[in-house]
């Protein structure tokens, strides 16, 4: 049986059957009937076990050929098909970049938001990096470390929140104010330290300028040779650049603060335009943040030398700053999540601050 017209005819059937095939799953079916191991031509290989030598040495070369040129053009088919596929995903899958962006975007960035991403930019902008520390805190960071002596009449001032108390009797607190983030900070890193720590804080307190949770942002600043003047540079240049105007007018007044020595308020001059509050001159005073140089006692509980070390630091409400600059009236609005005064007082995702083309 060494006729191979047979082969002939086998091949062309399978060839136009390959070129027939619409997709892959079709192509491989027609690869295993004629290739796979009960294929067509795998039967005809089986069979030249029993064939004479002489049959053999036509037919052996003759079905390997065919296998070959079988195989190539499978592969040449699928070739085809998978490239014909990708160009009608590209087609049918094209995304038009050149499309505008929503202009309506669902949704709105919350003022407080807006006003810690200011306050980020403005800092950063000075060398301050951001810092974060936790809600729940503990005796030592929020009071002790702040040189707040136990049974000092100053804990009584900030209207704590405490937590149940553990196994040992230690009750945490929801944090009063941004202040223990300095401890973690100087106990975490090595001077020259310079951090903001926008946060939310807890009081128990309600009523039109206060909810029991807030926000504050703290500054400080730890290095060797720091001093109120360059409290009083990094403030000024805040405000300018915060309520976006070019003169301030400023004052310091004493005050106290357990951990800053001295301590002071800074007021700045305001005037009424309309409904609005202008920031920065006036004829009115406003008190707008706690500062002062860092106590040696705090310095010494973080383990720095305050021989060695000083530095200032500064606190203030950043949903006052809010009110102030976007003229919300009443705090309990900013966490009622009203939908309306969100969208009224709400701002663009897509607008991030910065202070090349300005911050709101
Ligand atoms: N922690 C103070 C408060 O919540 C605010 C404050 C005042 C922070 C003076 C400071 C500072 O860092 O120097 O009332």
């Amino acid at each position: 049986m060494t006729d191979t017209s047979n082969l002939d005819t086998l091949e062309r059937d399978v060839l136009s059957q390959i070129e027939a095939a619409g997709n892959e799953a079709g192509l491989d079916e027609i690869r295993v009937s004629a290739l796979g191991k009960k294929g067509s031509v795998s039967l005809m290989m089986r069979e030249l076990g029993k064939m004479s030598p002489e049959e053999r040495q036509v037919m052996g070369p003759a079905l390997n050929g065919l296998k070959t040129r079988l195989n190539d053009a499978i592969t040449a088919r699928k070739d085809t098909l998978e490239n014909a596929a990708l160009d009608a995903a590209l087609a049918s899958e094209t995304v038009d970049i050149s499309l505008p962006v929503r202009p309506q975007p669902q949704g709105s960035l919350h003022p407080i938001t807006q006003v810690m991403e200011e306050l980020a930019v403005i800092f950063a902008d000075m060398g301050f990096a951001v810092a974060e520390g936790p809600d729940v805190e503990d005796d030592f960071h929020n009071f002790t470390a702040l040189n707040f002596p136990e049974g000092h009449p100053a804990r009584d001032t900030q209207d704590t929140f405490f937590m149940q108390p553990d196994a040992d009797g230690n009750r945490k607190v929801l944090r009063t104010h941004t202040s223990p983030v300095q401890i973690r900070t100087m106990l975490e890193q090595k001077p020259p330290i310079r951090i903001i720590a926008p946060g939310r804080v807890y009081r128990c307190d309600w009523d039109q300028t206060h909810t029991p949770m807030f926000h504050q942002v703290e500054g400080l600043v730890i290095d060797k040779d720091t001093h109120m003047g360059h409290l009083k540079g990094v403030l000024l240049d805040f405000i300018a650049a915060f309520f976006e105007t070019d003169k301030v007018e400023a004052q310091f007044r004493p005050h106290h603060f357990p951990f800053t020595e001295p301590s002071a308020e800074m007021d700045v001059k305001y005037e009424r335009v309309g409904q609005a509050v202008k920031v920065g001159q006036g004829d009115k005073w406003m008190e707008i943040l706690g500062c002062g140089m860092v106590h040696p006692n705090v310095i010494r509980n973080c383990g720095l030398d305050p021989d060695e070390y000083q530095g200032f630091a500064f606190g203030m409400g950043v949903d006052r700053l809010a009110m102030l600059k976007y003229g919300a009236p009443d705090l309990r609005d900013f966490f009622n999540s009203d939908k309306r005064w969100l969208a009224h007082y709400g701002f663009s995702p897509l607008l991030q601050a910065n202070l090349a083309t300005g911050l709101s």
